[in-house]
């Protein structure tokens, strides 16, 4: 039986590694970013291992761009759903523009709030959503305000959504990485050791893994914590 998973985000990063990882002869990846040069990339670096590769292009911090993404997905059912797209505005709380505060809801919660509304509704029994959180959904963090409220915030629906979807058997698995080395630091403000920051890779096995399992078995929650301790 062929298999549709969307990815949101998976021009680069943990994105790109869950889309090599699930890349499976009966697949077909559904693959979501901004960046065509990127996204074509993950695409090329798959398409020869899965059933199907559909590249999708959409800012997901208006309403437009992921009801643009939901009418591109069209409505056959998906079997997962990722939600993976973020962003991180770094600095002291004061200095967050209402901008930066829209933008980072729109991405981080808003977004996936309106993918899973759309797209539970036809997924079968044994389906799963996967938000791709981070420790930062657990705990504060100075000059992250703007990211953990984004955070916190999807984990409260997801938690919620988590507890409806039981009578359907639909699985939400949480992953709560701490910093992995991705192109996201770029822009962070600060000296942070990258070379210390666990990989892309095992964020996207423990993706992998918790999709792996018998559809009675929900890992909800996977973190995935520096064994240094969290930088
Ligand atoms: N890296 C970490 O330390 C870390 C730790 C814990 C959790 N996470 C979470 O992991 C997820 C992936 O992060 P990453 O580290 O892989 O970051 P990344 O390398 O910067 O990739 C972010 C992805 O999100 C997409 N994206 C950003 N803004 C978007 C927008 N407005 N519309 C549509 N897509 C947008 C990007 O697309 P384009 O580049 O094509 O625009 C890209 O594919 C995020 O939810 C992040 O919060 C990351």
């Amino acid at each position: 039986m062929n298999r549709r998973i969307l990815i949101t985000g998976a021009s680069r990063g943990i994105g790109r590694a869950i889309a090599e990882k699930l890349a499976d002869s009966d697949v077909t990846l559904l693959l979501h970013g901004r960046d065509t040069v990127a996204l074509a990339e993950t695409c090329k670096a798959v398409q020869s291992h899965c059933a199907g590769v559909v590249k999708l292009i959409h800012d997901l911090a208006t309403e437009k761009g992921v009801a643009n993404l939901i009418s591109e997905v069209g409505g056959d059912p998906l079997n997962v759903l990722i939600n993976n797209a973020g962003i991180a505005v770094v600095k002291p709380f004061r200095e967050v523009t209402l901008e930066e505060w829209k933008q980072t809801l729109g991405v981080n919660v808003t977004a996936p709030f309106l993918l899973m509304q759309r797209f539970v509704a036809q997924m079968p029994p044994g389906s799963s959503v996967v938000n791709i959180l981070s420790i930062a959904a657990q705990t504060g963090f100075a000059n992250w305000s703007t990211y953990c409220m984004s955070k916190f915030a999807l984990e409260g629906f997801s938690q919620s959504v988590r507890d409806e979807l039981r009578e359907r058997r639909i699985r939400v698995l949480n992953i709560y990485p701490a910093a992995t080395n991705t192109e996201i630091w770029d822009d962070v403000m600060g000296d942070w050791p990258r070379e210390k920051m666990i990989s892309a890779n095992e964020v996207a096995s423990a993706v992998a893994y918790a999709l792996s399992r018998p559809e009675n078995v929900a890992v909800e929650n996977i973190t995935l914590s520096n064994a240094a301790g969290n930088l």
